[in-house]
């Protein structure tokens, strides 16, 4: 019964609220859709506490905002909230006061956001030693570039569910393994301007030094100058496209166009490309592409489609902007040109280049694998869709990423060097892309490579978790890859040429490891401030699975006998085992406790092992 109220009491705010925001002209997203305003008269309340039951429909992160009557110019104080599992303490920040006169709202808003993984009934409680008006949970925009309105979830899902696109999404299902290459003008800067670090420049934002020209707020003209000493080596494809087969990598993904605006292909809508604006007067993406093709991988696009630094005005920031201000929603001007923006749209900019340039690659390469697109720029719902349907409508059978907004990719990633837990769920298949030392482009002074057994356990770690790694490579200016990440690259080759069953093709497994704990890699920057402390023994085991084999992938040598706990008796009998690589006889015994083997007389690599195990029926 007091569910009923509440929902219905909720309807009615929601209704009220819709037509607050609707009062905004605005074109930019239906953002209101997932809004969920919380009154403090419609709370269960006892001395500073407030809880709520609310309903939600869409999971994702969220902001969680606090509104108080009037313009308050005191701060709110230490405020908690829980909800689904997590909790909040903060001292939020106080981030606008919205309303005419009179009616002014004070709104703070926490710094950290909520995970709310799943629609459906919530509650959420708050303490305020401060008394509160209401709470606002909105979708984190700057993230997920919100969430759209499901106009489209019917068209859009009727090209992912065409048959081209899922054989597609079965190819990468199957390739695990991909190459990421991030590689522009920026490369022959190596991190460093006019002898500052990236680290010493004036912009907030990431330290990657694709960032260059964003960081140091370079001037487009002056930018521009880069494109005319850019001359790589020759050899530059060739080399890319046999280090990329070496390592077992099934495909090739590279920065067609990043931030910066510059495009490796032949362009007929923009100047600013190699073979107009460079001495090497060559489509590089097709020499790439040609490449890879020859040694048998499939091959891809990064496309930076919503961010264009060079062409792309503000990335729509000032009308983004101006709409949010009056609903109290904060605008990140991350990764925006405020500094010396294009004198046109940035809606001209998608129709005049992106959109174009897209259909160039499209037509220029007709066994293109997957366009991977990037950089919000605060695209619209309207224009991520045209991006997603103009590669259906060239080519049904070349998959789109998440990131080309709105939820309309046909595969997910987790986010930059981020590896998601087990038990995350995921409602599509997903993606890692990670970098072999801090940065995505070649960065002269990081020196913090990942060690080979690193690499090595996030491709294993991704696989158990049922997903694809984008292992990445940041060549010089002159095409050149760094010695250390190839070496890396190709121990790691060395490593699926005996053990490479474990990984392509398979699946997860019904347990995706045992030992030690998870150990989560959490972005790039968390990496880079608190390197990698993870430990192996003999009793860490990473499974995945295909047909009726369990593989159990293991980083130690255990050098007697091991137990594989999860391969007790009652998860299956077992009918064989091998070790990968090598043909002698493994003893082994199994019994309620486990799969006990003895490994003293196997080869195994510096690497760990790989058991193949076959089970008698198919699990
Ligand atoms: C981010 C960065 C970009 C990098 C990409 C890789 O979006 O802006 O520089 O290319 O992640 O995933």
């Amino acid at each position: 019964m007091r569910l009923s109220i509440l929902a219905v009491l909720l309807v009615v705010f929601m209704t009220a609220c819709k037509k607050e925001t609707n009062e905004v002209e605005t074109k930019i997203s239906q953002k209101d859709n997932f809004w969920v305003v919380l009154n403090s008269e419609k709370a269960q309340k006892t001395e500073g506490e407030w809880t709520w039951e609310f309903q939600l429909d869409r999971p994702g992160d969220y902001n969680i905002q606090i509104f108080r009557k009037g313009k308050q110019d005191t701060a709110l104080g230490e405020v908690s909230v829980e909800s689904a599992g997590m909790t909040l303490k903060e001292n939020p920040e106080t981030i606008f006061v919205i309303g005419e006169t009179g009616k002014e709202e004070t709104i703070s808003q926490f710094a950290k956001t909520i995970k709310l993984n799943e629609a459906g009934l919530q509650t959420l409680t708050l303490r305020s030693e401060t008394p509160i008006d209401k709470v606002r949970i909105t979708p984190q925009y700057s993230k997920n570039l919100g969430f759209g309105t499901d106009k489209y979830y019917d068209a859009w899902l009727k090209m992912h569910n065409a048959p081209e696109k899922q054989q597609a999404l079965e190819w990468f299902k199957q390739a695990k393994f991909g190459m990421f290459i991030h590689w522009g003008l920026y490369s022959q800067a190596g991190g460093i301007w006019k002898g500052k670090r990236m680290e010493e420049a004036p912009a907030i934002g990431p330290k990657v030094s694709e960032w260059l020209m964003y960081k140091f707020e370079i001037p487009r003209n002056e930018y521009a100058e880069l494109a005319k000493t850019f001359n790589p080596d020759k050899t530059f494809a060739q080399n890319i496209a046999k280090l990329a087969k070496d390592s077992g990598m099934k495909y090739v993904v590279i920065t067609s166009k990043h931030h910066d605006g510059f495009a490796l292909f032949d362009s007929k809508v923009s100047e600013f490309d190699m073979v107009d604006a460079t001495p090497y007067k060559a489509d590089v993406v097709k020499e790439l592409y040609d490449a890879c093709l020859a040694e048998g991988l499939a091959f891809g696009v990064y496309y930076s489609h919503g961010n264009d630094w060079y062409d792309g005005a503000d990335g729509n920031f000032k009308n983004v902007k101006k709409v949010n201000d009056s609903l109290g929603i904060l605008s990140h001007p991350n990764g925006k040109n405020l500094w010396d923006p294009s004198p046109n749209t940035h809606a001209e900019y998608i129709a005049q280049k992106a959109l174009p340039q897209v259909r160039e690659l499209l037509e220029a390469l007709p066994e293109l694998r997957l366009i991977w697109f990037d950089g919000d720029g605060y695209i619209t719902e309207d224009q991520a869709f045209e991006f997603y349907k103009t590669v259906y409508n060239s080519n049904p059978k070349v998959l789109v990423n998440r990131r080309v907004g709105f939820d309309f990719g046909d595969y997910l990633d987790a986010g930059d060097n981020k590896i998601p837990s087990a038990s995350e769920k995921m409602t599509k298949y997903f993606e890692t892309c990670g970098t072999t030392n801090n940065s995505w482009a070649y960065k002269s002074y990081d020196d913090d490579w990942k060690s080979t057994k690193e690499l090595l356990y996030y491709l294993v770690d991704i696989a158990s978790k049922g997903g694809n790694f984008l292992l990445n490579i940041g060549p010089d200016g002159e095409g050149h890859v760094p010695e250390q990440s190839a070496q890396g690259l190709l121990e790691i080759g060395d490593w699926l040429k005996t053990n490479g069953e474990a990984i392509y093709g398979t699946t997860r497994w019904t347990t995706t490891r045992e030992g030690n704990e998870d150990a989560l890699l959490g972005g790039t920057e968390h990496r880079a401030k608190k390197g990698f402390s993870q430990t192996f023994s003999a009793h860490d085991f990473w499974f995945t699975a295909k047909e009726n084999k369990v593989y159990a992938i293991a980083f130690v040598n255990p050098e007697t006998t091991v137990v594989i706990k999860s391969l007790k008796l009652e998860n299956g009998k077992v009918a064989s085992v091998r070790l990968l690589g090598d043909s002698s006889e493994i003893p082994w015994k199994q019994s309620v406790d486990g799969l006990e083997l003895d490994l003293t007389h196997a080869k195994v690599g510096t690497n760990g092992y790989v058991l193949e195990i076959i089970m008698k029926n198919k699990k």
